[in-house]
C-alpha cells in the first residue's frame, strides 16, 4: 500500500494539465467517488490495528495533497481562461440577429419624408370613429349609400341608429384637425383603416392610408396637380407620368382619381397594369364646402385640397408584392428581404 501510495504522490507532483478536461480526468480519477482515494480508504478498512495507525496518517495527507493540487490547478485554469476572454480582442464577437424595418414602414417614412420638405406635418386621430367624424362631417347624407359602400365595421349604436365604428378611411383625421386648429392646414395622415371584406391575395380587412389635407386662401386645383405630380416624381422617379380622371367623393368636390404610368413595366403593358400602361393610386379632390363649414371653417374665405392613398398599393408599385396577406402575416422570410433598405 505504501508503494502504491508514493507512486500515485509522484504521479500528482509531476501532474499539469494542458487544459480543463485533462484537470477533470485527475478529478475523477483520484477524487471520484470511484476515485483511487475512495478506494484507498476502501482498503485500509481491511488492514490490522498496527498498520490502521500508520496509514490512517499516511493516507490523510494523500488525500490532502490531491485535494489541494487540484483546487491549485482548478484555480490557475480560470483565471488563465478568464484573463484570455478578456484580453483576446481577435476573438469573434456574439452573433445576433438584426431586424429589419416592415415594407410598409418603409414607404410610409418615404411618404412622410417628400411631404415634409413641403412644409406638411403628421396628424394622427383614432382608429375607433364615431359616424360624425367618419361619415357625417364629411359630408356622407345619412342613409348614403356611401356609407355601405365602405363596408364598415360598426362597433355600438346610438339611440338606435350605428354609431360607433373603426374608421374606415384617414379622412376622420381632417374632420379633427380642422376642427380643433385654424387655418391654413397643410398635413399628411398616415394610419391604419379597416373595412369589412373577406381577405384574399387582392383584399384585407384592414389596410393603410396616408391622407393629405392643404387649407389655405387661393387654393386650387392646380396647387393639388403640382403637389401629387411632384410627390410622384420623388417617389417612383423623375419622368414618371400622372392622369387625373374624374371621380366622386362625398368629401371632395371637384374630385378625381390619380393614376401613373406604370412603374413595372414603364407603360407598355404587363400584369400589374392590366396591360393598360397606368395604375390608379389616390383618390383626391377640393374640400367640399360643406366639410369645411362643418368643421367651423369660413369656406368663403378657404378653400383647400385633399387626397388619400393605399399604402400598400404604393409598397406594392415598389417592391411588386402579389398578395396582400404578406403584409399582415409577419413571416421573417418576406421581412428579412427588406434588411438592406434600413441601413
Ligand atoms: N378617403 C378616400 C378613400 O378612402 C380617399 C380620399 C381622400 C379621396 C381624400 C379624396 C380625398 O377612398
Amino acid at each position: 500500500m505504501q508503494a502504491q501510495i508514493d507512486q500515485y504522490t509522484s504521479e500528482i507532483n509531476a501532474f499539469s494539465p494542458a487544459n480543463a478536461d485533462e484537470l477533470e480526468t485527475f478529478r475523477i480519477k483520484f477524487l471520484g467517488t470511484k476515485g483511487i482515494i475512495k478506494d484507498l480508504f476502501e482498503q485500509f478498512k481491511t488492514v490490522g490495528p498496527e498498520e490502521k495507525r500508520t496509514f490512517g496518517k499516511v493516507l490523510n495527507q494523500f488525500k490532502q495533497l490531491a485535494e489541494a493540487k487540484y483546487n491549485e490547478l482548478k484555480e490557475q485554469h480560470s483565471a488563465e481562461s478568464s484573463t484570455q476572454n478578456a484580453q483576446d480582442l481577435t476573438l469573434p464577437g456574439d452573433d445576433f440577429a438584426v431586424g429589419s424595418r416592415h415594407p410598409l414602414s418603409l414607404v410610409r417614412n418615404e411618404i412622410i419624408d417628400i411631404f415634409k420638405r413641403l412644409g406638411f406635418v403628421v396628424a394622427e386621430g383614432p382608429e375607433i370613429e364615431d359616424d360624425w367624424h367618419n361619415f357625417s362631417a364629411l359630408n356622407f347624407p345619412e342613409e348614403h349609400p356611401a356609407r355601405d359602400m365602405q363596408d364598415t365595421f360598426f362597433i355600438k349604436k346610438n339611440n338606435g341608429k350605428d354609431d360607433i365604428a373603426l374608421r374606415t378611411h384617414t379622412s376622420s383625421v381632417q374632420v379633427r384637425m380642422m376642427e380643433h386648429g385654424k387655418p391654413p392646414f397643410r398635413a399628411i395622415m398616415p394610419g391604419r383603416v379597416y373595412r369589412n371584406e373577406a381577405i384574399s391575395a387582392r383584399a384585407h380587412c384592414f389596410f393603410h392610408q396616408v391622407e393629405g389635407l392643404y387649407v389655405d386662401e387661393n387654393v386650387s386645383f392646380s396647387d393639388l396637380k403640382q403637389t401629387l405630380y411632384h410627390f410622384v416624381q420623388e417617389l417612383y422617379g423623375a419622368g414618371t407620368k400622372v392622369r387625373f380622371r374624374p371621380s366622386y367623393f362625398p368629401f371632395t368636390e371637384p374630385s378625381a382619381e390619380m393614376d401613373i404610368s406604370c412603374t413595372i413595366c414603364g407603360g407598355s403593358g404587363c400584369n400589374m397594369c392590366k396591360h393598360t400602361g397606368w395604375v390608379e393610386i389616390l383618390g383626391c379632390g377640393m374640400v367640399d364646402p360643406n366639410v369645411l363649414e362643418n368643421c367651423g371653417i369660413d369656406s368663403k374665405k378657404y378653400t383647400g385640397f385633399a387626397f388619400g392613398m393605399g399604402m400598400e398599393r404604393i409598397a406594392n408599385l415598389k417592391y411588386v408584392i402579389k398578395d396582400l396577406r404578406l403584409f399582415s402575416e409577419n413571416d421573417v422570410r418576406f421581412l428579412k428581404q427588406f434588411q438592406t433598405e434600413m441601413l
